[in-house]
């Protein structure tokens, strides 16, 4: 059955492996430096394209982190992986970019334009410095004008049929709601221009309900490229030229380029408009490409990498639904008090027997329990510390009494450090605020 991501539907996701086979989401298995805990324990568990990145950190060099947050309602635990991985990317060395969607809360949710102002820094801004992050670009939507233009210009390689295809959008669904994806392209590909970072690997890390943004971009992003590189049937490389003007032009200047990083045997058929090379192998694609973005800005295109996602799992809620800002009990917000932090733990859904008799002959659950989750994602840095509660649990020697006690100390803790720290923030927004 097809089924279709929703992003803007609050679903729990549960098979992702299903997800990774119809949607052609790839498995992440990169061995990244000092990894964060969740690329270590598999919530990141798969990317788009995040090759080119991965080469930009093993070589050293600069790559882009652009991600989004939605200013409606509290943050709360479920929109902290994000966070963590973009800061996790600073200690590499990344440009970071920030985008509140204040266009997106106002089409699809109807959040004013005060009101996530006011919603972006004191629930999100605040807590993502407490948590740590540097200073980096955090810009409104509604205020950036490149993210618009692009938005504007990018859309004429797409049309409505096509975004009705991936977001199921009906005759009723407002202008507004149906221009915001491309709104979020111009998030996602403005960080490109040349007034920004330039043209670099860019990662998106994000929860795998936003895949149709992902996509979508890529698309768009391909479709304004000026040329096309592929294999062809009897193993040359062609490199095509999409563009109906300057086409002899273009094919000379590829040759020329060409020649100088030591391709020696060409084939040049402009009626075609395609220039084969004799002596490239498929597994240089990417390195040709690489020598022929400079073309494509000197021929008035973009010069766009293509960007890539990885996607992380959504935590699940406390009650086994999805954690959600609307229904409190599933949720342990940034700002919530300890005993209510507490009070939530201890009612959790766990994974445990129906007896503790039952629970110590045939062990617990831990893949089914919210707070084994919470620890996982987030509470528990000790990979070994984790493992052993696991292998506790499933012996049927761990009491959910006892990890829940664990989680509602370890929750109190974090969330008074985190307070003290919200406090020490006020002061440094404007750092992170460029367009104030
Ligand atoms: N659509 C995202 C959400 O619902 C927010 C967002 C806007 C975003 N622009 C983005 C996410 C760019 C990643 C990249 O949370
Ligand atoms: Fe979850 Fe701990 Fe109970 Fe196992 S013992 S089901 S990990 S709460």
């Amino acid at each position: 059955m097809h089924v279709r991501i929703d992003p803007w539907a609050s679903t729990q996701y549960k098979d992702y492996a299903k997800l990774k086979e119809e949607f052609g989401i790839e498995d992440f298995s990169f061995s990244l430096p000092n990894p964060h805990k969740l690329f270590r324990r598999g919530v990141v568990f798969g990317h788009r394209g995040f090759g080119s990145v991965y080469k930009a950190i093993k070589n050293r060099n600069k790559f882009i982190v652009l991600t989004g947050l939605m200013p409606s309602g509290r943050m709360h635990l479920g929109h902290k992986m994000t966070i963590d991985q973009t800061i996790y990317y600073q200690t590499l060395n990344a440009d970071v970019y920030i985008a509140v969607a204040d266009i997106e809360a106002f089409a699809t949710r109807g959040v004013s334009f005060e009101k996530a102002t006011e919603v972006a820094v004191e629930e999100y801004l605040l807590n993502y410095i407490a948590f740590g992050l540097k200073p980096c670009q955090v810009y409104f939507q509604s205020k950036r004008k490149e993210v618009a233009d692009l938005a504007y210009t990018l859309a004429v390689k797409t049309n409505l049929s096509e975004m009705k295809a991936i977001y199921g959008f009906e005759d009723s669904t407002n202008m507004c709601h149906v221009f915001a994806p491309l709104i979020q392209v111009g998030d996602i590909m403005h960080v490109q221009l040349e007034k920004y970072s330039s043209p670099k690997p860019t990662v998106v890390p994000v929860g795998v309900d936003q895949d149709p943004h992902i996509r979508f971009t890529r698309d768009l992003t391909q479709a304004h490229y000026l040329f096309n590189v592929a294999e062809t049937k009897d193993n040359k490389i062609g490199i095509f030229v999409k563009s109906d003007e300057n086409i002899s032009n273009i094919l000379d200047t590829c040759e020329r380029k060409l020649k100088k990083i030591g391709y020696t045997k060409f084939n040049k058929i402009p009626s075609y408009k395609a220039l084969y090379i004799l002596d490239a192998k498929s597994n240089e694609i990417s390195d040709i490409e690489e020598e022929l973005r400079s073309i494509e800005i000197n021929f008035n295109g973009y010069g766009f990498y293509l960007p890539s996602a990885t996607y992380h799992r959504l935590i699940t809620g406390l009650t086994g639904d999805k954690m959600s800002s609307s229904k409190p009990e599933t949720a342990i917000f940034l700002s919530d008090k300890a005993e209510d932090a507490e009070r939530k733990i201890k009612n959790a859904k766990t994974g445990g027997a129906i007896s503790l008799e039952a629970q110590k002959k045939h062990g617990g659950k831990p893949e089914e329990c919210t707070v084994y989750e919470l620890m996982l994602y987030h509470l528990i840095e000790n990979d070994a510390e984790l493992e052993k509660i696991y292998t506790d649990c499933r012996a049927g020697k761990q009491k959910c009494g006892e990890c829940k006690s664990l989680a509602a100390e370890l929750i109190k803790k974090f969330l008074k450090e985190l307070g003290e720290k919200r406090a020490q923030a006020k002061e440094k927004v404007k750092e992170y605020l460029v367009e104030w």
